[in-house]
C-alpha cells in the first residue's frame, strides 16, 4: 500500500489533505554526549552536526555552555557552534544553565538558549547546585540578557513527569514553572521526563494542561527510554496535542545527576515508527540511520537502537542459501499420498 493511501484512510493523521507535521528536535550531541566517557573529537560533533542537519531534523541541540569542569566532555561548544555548516530553516539551540553560559552562546552565534531548571528542588540542587528560586532569578537574568540580544529562549524543565528522589512533583508545581517562564517570555517550554517516570496517563494529561493554557508557546516534549514506555509516550503526547520531540540518535543520552538515568527517546526509531503511522517528520531515516551507525566507533561501545540492530520494518533479508531445497522437499511431501 502507497504512504498517502495509508494516510488517507487515518483521517486523525490528516490535516487539511496534508500529513500531520512532527518536529523532530535531535539531542544527542549534547544530552547524548554529554555523559559519554569518551571525548568524541570535535570535528567528529561537526561532522554529526552536519549529517543530522541534512537528515532533517527541525531543531539541533548541539552542545551545551555549561561549566567545563561539570560536563567535560561538551567543553568544545564554542567550537562546534562555530564550525558547523547551518542549514537554512533549521534552529541551532544550545543549553545554558547561566548568564556566562548566555555570553559564550551568543557569542557563538546560537539561534536559541535553552535554559534548563528542574520543577523538583532536589534534583535542581544536585545537577545545579541551586535551589528552584536560585535557578529562576538566574535565568531570569539570562533571559534578559537573551532578549537584549534578540535570540530567544526555551526553557527545558527536568523531573516535569516525576523526580527520582522525590517521586511524583505535582502538576499544579510544574503548570507553575511553565507560568513564570512564559511571563519571562520564553518562546518554548520543554517538558523533561529526565529518568524515565512518565507514563502514558501523565503525559496525556500534562500536556493537554500546558496546551490549554498557553496555546501560542511551543511545547516540546522530552522523553527518556528508561522504563521502556519512551514511544508509547509519544504518541499519548501526539493525541493530546503535541507536535514537537526531543529524541537522540542511537538512544543515547541520560542526566549525570540522576540515578540509573539512561537514554533518551531513540531518533530513528521514533521517526520509524511515525511515519509508518503516516505522520510526516520531515526526516531522511536512511541518512539519519547512516549517521547512527557512525556512533559506536566514536563513543567505544554498542548504542541502544533497535532500528540499527533489527532495520527498517520492510527492510527484507535473503531467504536462507538452502531454499530451493526446503521448497523441493515440501513439494515433494505435499504430492505423496497421506495415509
Ligand atoms: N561556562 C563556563 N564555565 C563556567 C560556567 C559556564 N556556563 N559556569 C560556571 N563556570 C565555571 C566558573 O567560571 C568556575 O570556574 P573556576 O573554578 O575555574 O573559577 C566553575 O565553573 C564553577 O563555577 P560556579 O559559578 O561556582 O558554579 P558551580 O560550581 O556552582 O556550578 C553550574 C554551577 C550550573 C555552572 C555547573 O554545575 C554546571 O555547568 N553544570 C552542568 C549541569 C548540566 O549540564 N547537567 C546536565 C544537563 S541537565
Ligand atoms: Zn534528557
Amino acid at each position: 500500500m502507497s504512504v498517502s493511501m495509508s494516510v488517507s484512510m487515518s483521517a486523525t493523521k490528516v490535516w487539511n489533505g496534508a500529513r500531520k507535521r512532527i518536529y523532530m528536535q535531535e539531542v544527542g550531541t549534547r544530552d547524548g554526549l554529554q555523559v559519554e566517557a569518551a571525548f568524541v573529537p570535535t570535528e567528529d560533533k561537526i561532522a554529526l552536526v552536519d549529517a543530522l542537519s541534512e537528515a532533517g531534523m527541525a531543531k539541533i541541540e548541539v552542545s551545551a555552555f555549561v561549566s567545563p569542569q561539570a560536563i567535560p566532555a561538551l567543553r568544545d561548544a564554542e567550537r562546534v557552534l562555530r564550525e558547523i555548516r547551518r542549514r537554512p530553516g533549521v534552529v541551532y539551540t544550545a543549553l545554558v544553565p547561566n548568564v556566562r553560559g548566555a555570553e559564550r552562546a551568543i557569542d557563538a552565534r546560537t539561534d536559541e538558549l535553552n535554559l534548563v531548571m528542574s520543577a523538583s528542588e532536589s534534583h535542581n540542587l544536585s545537577n545545579l547546585r541551586m535551589t528552584r528560586e536560585q535557578s529562576f532569578a538566574a535565568l531570569s537574568e539570562v533571559a534578559a540578557l537573551a532578549r537584549g540580544a534578540g535570540v530567544p529562549v526555551n526553557i527545558s524543565l527536568s523531573c516535569s513527569f516525576g523526580c527520582p528522589m522525590e517521586g511524583d512533583v505535582p502538576e499544579t508545581v510544574v503548570l507553575g514553572w511553565v507560568e513564570r517562564f512564559v511571563a519571562l517570555g520564553a518562546r518554548g517550554v520543554t517538558l523533561c521526563d529526565t529518568t524515565g517516570m512518565a507514563h502514558p496517563g501523565l503525559v496525556s494529561a500534562l500536556t493537554q494542561a500546558v496546551r490549554k493554557r498557553w496555546p501560542a508557546t511551543e511545547l516540546t516534549l522530552h522523553f527518556h527510554n528508561t522504563r521502556g514506555m519512551g514511544l508509547a509516550n509519544v504518541l499519548a503526547a501526539i493525541d493530546a496535542g503535541a507536535d514537537r520531540f526531543d529524541a537522540s540518535l542511537g538512544g543515547l543520552g541520560g542526566c549525570p545527576y540522576a540515578p540509573g538515568a539512561t537514554g533518551n527517546v531513540c531518533s530513528e526509531e521514533i521517526v520509524h515508527a511515525l511515519e509508518l503511522m503516516g505522520y510526516d517528520t520531515g526526516v531522511d531515516l536512511a541518512r539519519l540511520l547512516a549517521a547512527s551507525k557512525r556512533l559506536p566507533a566514536l563513543i567505544g561501545h554498542d548504542i541502544p537502537s533497535q532500528i540499527v540492530k533489527a532495520g527498517r520494518r520492510l527492510d527484507l533479508h535473503p531467504v536462507p542459501a538452502d531454499f530451493e531445497a526446503i521448497r523441493e522437499r515440501a513439494l515433494a511431501r505435499q504430492s505423496k499420498p497421506q495415509n
